[in-house]
């Protein structure tokens, strides 16, 4: 693992963050949390340390990595958008929604743009069932969203206006 612009190896601060939780219960789901919040992601490359830690095995940790989908395996793009795909946005045109917003960035759900400016996700109820097909752009939410505003309001996002 390589060090950062601080010159604290990334080794060091993945050991920290398993440090600070390796007594708590369950310490896995904790700690990815953790290094999450510190990198941006989960690297591929911390699932034999957090193995080596935790006396688990490599599969067993890359397993709870892609259970959950709040991790991520590479940083996120500029502009994260997730789409609700509970059951009351599902019976207002979510599908349809993830399927326009696959087209129209060309990755599928879970994955980054190549130029690194989208992340496209999916979450499992905002709270905002009465407005759907609700979603999320870079944690701001918005109710009533389709092909044409979920364009609208990325490139007002891109654009550095708050979307
Ligand atoms: S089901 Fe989508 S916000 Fe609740």
């Amino acid at each position: 693992m390589s060090i950062d612009s601080a010159g604290t190896s990334v080794a060091e601060r993945v050991r920290a963050v398993i440090e600070a939780h390796k007594g708590d219960r369950g310490a896995l789901l904790p700690i990815l949390h953790g290094i999450q919040a510190e990198f941006g992601y989960v690297d591929p490359e911390v699932v034999p340390v957090l193995a080596n830690e935790l006396n688990m095995s490599r599969a067993d940790v890359h397993g709870v990595i892609t259970f959950y989908s709040d991790f991520r395996s590479e940083p996120a793009g500029t502009t994260t958008v997730k789409l609700c795909r509970a059951e009351a946005c599902q019976s207002v045109g979510a599908e349809q929604l993830v399927a326009d917003a696959e087209q129209v960035f060309g990755v599928k759900l879970g994955q980054t743009t190549p130029d690194g400016s989208v992340t496209l996700g999916q979450v499992f109820c905002l709270g905002n069932c009465a407005l759907g097909p609700a979603a999320q752009i870079n944690g701001r939410m918005y109710g009533r969203m389709d092909r044409s505003r979920l364009v609208e309001l990325l490139v007002r996002a891109e654009g550095g206006e708050s979307a």
